[in-house]
């Protein structure tokens, strides 16, 4: 049966664990953004409607991550036919949430119920990184967990290079994302170049413990490894507005560790029960009331299911 519609939702992700640059990541629960995909007869792909995101992003198709990866499926199936996309974004811009990945993914995953299901869920990841790749490069640590949900080593960008990892179900996490966009290739920009080999043992070491620590089940260990980071916080701290203070409020009100999702400046704090989440949240949020800055803070956890078909008409 021909659909002429389909409509697809893509998870919240958090990519990097504090350590695992560009090789962890994970779905969030709750948040996410949508896509409404439709053919048309001309060869185009045509932005029709972009909700939620104040206007900011680009409407021209070769400038948008969404219509980006539903070209590159096009054109890999050799359809002919143009494509309508009308995005609603849940996930405010270059926050640390992977609200590029979550728009490229929901695109390509509509486009694919559209299309009749031609590739399964997994075979999707090449066409979803040619949207991310338009802002960041092709890094899938935020991709792979959107598409496939859970939390995922990433060793690679191709398929085979993707591992499901476990998720402790007393796994929660406390968000705060101040409103301070941090876009993610100046975030990338501010990096060192090289590592020393004390720091590359020291990384190494701590992304290991993070994994075991994720096979057991073991939150305190886990919480050691997230803020064992000795490369990437401390040269990105200074795009985050209240980090120290908002770390040690978290802290207070029960946290196990906090550290930065993705390219910040959403930070994360890792949280044993609902409660303790839902206490830290507040708590962080406080940090930037106080500072008369705007910011928004929820409490969740790993979304295991990853993107979703919502509808095809
Ligand atoms: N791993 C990437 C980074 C994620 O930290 O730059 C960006 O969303």
């Amino acid at each position: 049966m021909a659909f002429s519609r389909a409509e697809a939702f893509a998870p919240a992700t958090v990519a990097n664990l504090g350590v695992g640059f560009d090789i962890l990541g994970l779905a969030l629960q709750g948040i996410g953004d949508r896509a409404i995909v439709e053919f048309h007869d001309s060869p185009e792909i045509v932005i029709t409607d972009i909700q939620g995101d104040g206007g900011q992003l680009p409407r021209e198709p070769e400038r948008n991550v969404a219509s980006v990866a539903a070209r590159a499926y096009l054109d890999h199936i050799g359809e002919k036919r143009g494509l309508k996309i009308k995005l609603v974004k849940g996930l405010p811009l270059s926050s640390g949430l992977g609200s590029s990945a979550a728009s490229a993914v929901a695109a390509v995953m509509a486009l694919n119920a559209l299309a009749g299901d031609v590739f399964k869920r997994e075979e999707l990841l090449p066409f979803c990184l040619e949207g991310e790749a338009l802002v960041s490069g092709y890094h899938a640590d935020n991709v792979a967990p959107c598409l496939l949900g859970g939390i995922v080593l990433v060793a690679g960008i191709t398929v085979d290079a993707i591992r499901a990892l476990p998720a402790p179900e007393r796994f929660h996490l406390a968000l705060v994302t101040p409103d301070y966009p941090v876009p993610t290739n100046e975030a990338r920009a501010i990096l060192p170049v090289d590592v020393s080999l004390k720091q590359m043992i020291h990384q190494t070491g701590k992304v290991a413990q993070l994994v075991d620590a994720l096979h057991r089940g073991d939150l305190e260990a886990l919480g050691a490894a997230m803020e064992g980071d000795k490369v990437v916080e401390p040269a990105r701290a200074c795009l985050v507005p209240y980090l120290r203070e908002v770390r040690t409020a978290a802290k207070r009100a029960g946290a196990i560790a906090v550290y930065i999702g993705g390219a910040g400046p959403t930070l994360c704090a890792l949280c044993d029960s609902t409660r303790t989440a839902e206490t830290v949240a507040a708590e962080m949020n406080r940090v930037y009331r106080q500072a008369e800055m705007n910011s928004s803070a929820r409490h969740t956890k790993v979304d295991m299911a990853g993107a979703t078909a919502l509808q095809v008409e």
